[in-house]
């Protein structure tokens, strides 16, 4: 495993008792750790973007739902199964278009099923047990998404247009669209990159930069408008994103704005990835047109550098997803090894073969 390039943003505190929680909706200005005790207040963290990117949101509602057990058990063995399906309930609620809090919850409520004959001490542990699982596969496969990645940039070297933040802070540990930039590093391959500011809420800008920077990677800030003419002057290699959820066809949900660089890249005939682990996949959904789009308020559109922008008169529509169709994407860069079309035998493939992820105590 190589030597990740923040570390990760939502841990166990010291103690156990809570969960440690790096607040990304104040970087890069502070880097501030909360420490939050109940379930409750890891929802609120998901629901303002304390913590985000698909994977992080998982390992975060799962840490969350194993407070929430706890919590739950303290009241008393009667009810526990009841107390421990609102608590699951109102995490999933939290952010709809990112299939991973789907699959970590899931989990975690198998494991409390299954554990819950041998008594509700079990199947509280089992929940914590199973949280961990959940945040050690989603490191792994980052790794694994990032040596799948490395052979498709090019050796003498590249430069890599991304969106978003699908790097550490979007993970527990390499990230996806920013695995194989930091595994070409690694082995000597030089690697630019330019990160779209990604508005309204500037993950690109303020976060992917933040990461990269701090990982000594040369990066580029460009407001989200610029896109077409950095690809129209030749100086991007490939793009790169991530994605929050996969269709069965390969139609990818992922932050606003990257359908259209998606298009922008086909018109300019330059590759474009997105890189994403089994836990994005949802098989259940045969096209994207079936993925919820989180619409998220207003006043994200309507403010920027601390003062209104936007008069009040006007209207605002917020949608913090788009969905790009299977045959904009060139390739699918996955935990097992790169996909390419057509798209559904190869993801059916992908879910069914055995899931090569570590075993857990
Ligand atoms: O609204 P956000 O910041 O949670 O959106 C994040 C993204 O769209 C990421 O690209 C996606 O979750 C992939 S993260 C590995």
């Amino acid at each position: 495993m190589n030597e990740l390039p923040v570390r990760p943003c939502v841990q166990w505190s010291p103690d156990g008792v809570a969960v440690d929680l790096l607040d990304q909706t104040l970087l890069p200005e502070r880097e501030t750790w909360l420490r939050l005790e109940t379930w409750e207040a890891v929802a609120e963290a998901i629901r303002s973007l304390r913590v985000r990117g698909a994977p992080a949101i998982g390992i975060a509602g799962a840490f969350g739902l194993a407070l929430g057990a706890e919590e739950a058990f303290r009241a008393g063995a009667e009810g526990i199964e009841e107390r421990f399906a609102v608590c699951r309930t109102a995490l999933l609620a939290t952010r709809p278009t990112g299939r991973n809090l789907g699959w970590a919850l899931e989990r975690l409520g198998r494991a409390f099923d299954e554990a819950l004959p041998d008594g509700p001490a079990a199947a509280v542990a089992a929940v914590r047990r199973e949280a961990d699982g959940v945040a050690a596969d989603e490191t792994d496969m980052c790794q694994r998404i990032g040596e799948a990645g490395v052979p498709l940039l090019p050796d003498g070297g590249a430069t890599v247009l991304t969106h978003c933040n699908a790097g550490a802070l979007a993970t527990a540990g390499l990230g996806t669209a920013l695995a194989p930039i930091y595994l070409a590093r690694d082995r000597g391959i030089p690697v630019r990159v330019a990160a779209c500011e990604t508005r309204p809420v500037l993950q690109g800008a303020r976060l992917t930069a933040w990461e990269l920077t701090r990982a000594g990677i040369d990066t580029t800030v460009i407001t989200d408008s610029t896109a077409a003419a950095l690809l129209a002057a030749g100086r991007v290699n490939l793009v790169i994103t991530g994605a929050d959820r996969i269709a069965a066809n390969g139609d990818v949900a992922n932050k606003i704005g990257t359908y259209g660089l998606a298009v922008l890249a086909r018109h300019h005939g330059i590759p474009f990835y997105v890189a994403a682990p089994r836990s994005t996949f949802d098989p259940s959904l045969a096209t994207g047109q079936a993925i919820e789009i989180e619409s998220r308020d207003d006043m994200e559109v309507r403010s920027g550098l601390g003062r209104t922008t936007t008069p009040p008169e006007a209207g605002v529509w917020n949608p913090a997803f788009d969905v790009t169709p299977a045959h904009l994407v060139t390739a699918l860069v996955t935990d097992g090894g790169v996909l390419r079309p057509p798209y559904e035998p190869a993801i059916r493939r992908l879910l069914t073969e055995a899931p090569r992820l570590r075993e857990h105590p």
